[in-house]
């Protein structure tokens, strides 16, 4: 089934052809509610006729020009994003991994600017802070920004070097994270592929002051908790912090490959002409993609909706009082289940419920035992309910 394409997250056993709303179709015929959106991308479902529209129009005038010129989109869209957010410069790629690339460099320059006011060598400042538990991406860079050892495997090895790694919530731990080798402390502000691991907002606050006082800058990886996932439009500002970078990817154009890496004050000046760039970063295509999905995001009660229907699903499920189920927690539509069992089993029975009379549901997993929900943004009340149903029967009474 997995042809020529070479395995990366593992096949299941299911091929899909279509999409309308929060349930997907696959070759037979079969329906099954959609609690993956593509990992956290389709935040506005399948077919939402917004967004084809927006890119059926766009790619009937300008699929793609080059970051030697600016289109109309990107310069229309780079204005509302950095309005919406109150950043100040915005680099475009066309992933998560991509995105925190260029963060890091952010950093590392910034870094090196203020080595230099400071009359030192040029990279004394490089260390980035990250967290135990976190995860930044798939390139050797990004892997090695990421906290966790299982994807630091001697294969890939050398990684990139200068990253230290703290534990989030452990105010001990911040006596001793930052010097004047750190320039920056970036902070995945719910950990979402580490286990939906969230973080207290009084100890993000207490880092960032602690990382701001040792001279380093701040970044956000809201590639999985941006745009609207957590129930506020960036989940720092859930947090009470204000990054000087935030990288955002998956939901931002709704499918359409896009990776944003937004910047502040002197970290939005760090880079100059020829230092970054991207080949598809940005273009037309992916910009008006991605204006469709601020749009609807910025719609009156939207966000408000996503909070409400997270604490619906984290409600209903925790009273259940499943005798499998041991925690369940999140924010917004970003939920982790953790089970006494095997997470993949409950993944597979779930798939394997479709049927000619039946439903199937798609879930996703965030380690050995933990179910992980992150649905589409505009998931209705019924289908939630539907999904729900179908989790219950197959954990079983
Ligand atoms: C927080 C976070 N950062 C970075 C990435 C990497 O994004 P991508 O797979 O688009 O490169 C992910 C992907 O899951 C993520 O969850």
């Amino acid at each position: 089934m997995a042809g020529s394409i070479i395995n990366n997250l593992g096949s299941l056993p299911v091929v899909f052809t279509s999409g309308q709303g929060s349930t997907l179709t696959d070759t037979e015929g079969n329906k099954y509610i959609d609690f993956v959106s593509g990992i956290g991308v389709n935040c506005l479902g399948h077919n939402h006729p917004a967004l084809v529209g927006a890119i059926c129009e766009q790619a009937a005038r300008q699929i793609h020009i080059s970051n030697y010129y600016n289109s109309d989109k990107g310069l229309s869209y780079a204005a509302a994003l950095l309005a919406k957010t109150g950043m100040d410069r915005v680099f475009f790629g066309n992933s998560g991994a991509e995105a925190n690339e260029a963060a890091i460099k952010i950093a590392r320059k910034t870094g090196a600017l203020s080595d230099a006011e400071a009359g030192k060598k040029p990279g004394t400042r490089h260390v980035i802070v990250t967290l135990f538990k976190s995860f930044h991406g798939r390139t050797i860079t990004t892997l090695s920004a990421t906290g966790q050892e299982k994807f630091h495997a001697p294969a890939f090895a050398p990684y990139t070097a200068g990253f230290r790694f703290i534990e989030a919530n452990n105010y001990e731990a911040l006596k001793t994270a930052f010097d004047d080798s750190v320039c920056a402390f970036m902070l995945e502000c719910v950990q979402g592929e580490g286990g939906v691991n969230l973080v207290d907002a009084q100890w993000a606050q207490a880092a960032s002051e602690a990382a701001r006082n040792a001279g380093a800058i701040v970044i956000a990886d809201e590639v999985q908790t941006g745009i609207g996932r957590t129930g506020a439009f960036l989940a720092s500002d859930g947090l009470g912090i204000q990054p000087d970078v935030v990288t955002l990817a998956k939901g931002i154009a709704g499918g359409i490959p896009m990776g944003a890496c937004l910047a502040r004050g002197k970290a939005a000046q760090s880079l100059v002409a020829g230092d970054h760039q991207s080949t598809f970063g940005g273009n037309p295509l992916a910009c008006a993609a991605a204006s469709a999905v601020l749009d609807v995001l910025s719609e009156p009660g939207f966000l408000a909706k996503v909070a409400e229907k997270g604490d619906y699903i984290r409600s209903k499920v925790s009273a259940w009082k499943h005798p499998e189920i041991i925690n369940v927690r999140g924010k917004g539509l970003m939920i982790g289940i953790d089970i006494k069992g095997n997470a993949s089993a409950v993944q597979l029975e779930c798939l394997k419920k479709a049927g000619p009379q039946s439903t199937g549901l798609c879930i996703s997993t965030a380690g050995p035992s933990t179910l992980r929900f992150l649905p589409p943004l505009v998931i209705t009340m019924k289908e939630i309910d539907d999904g729900l149903d179908i989790l219950a029967e197959v954990l079983g009474s």
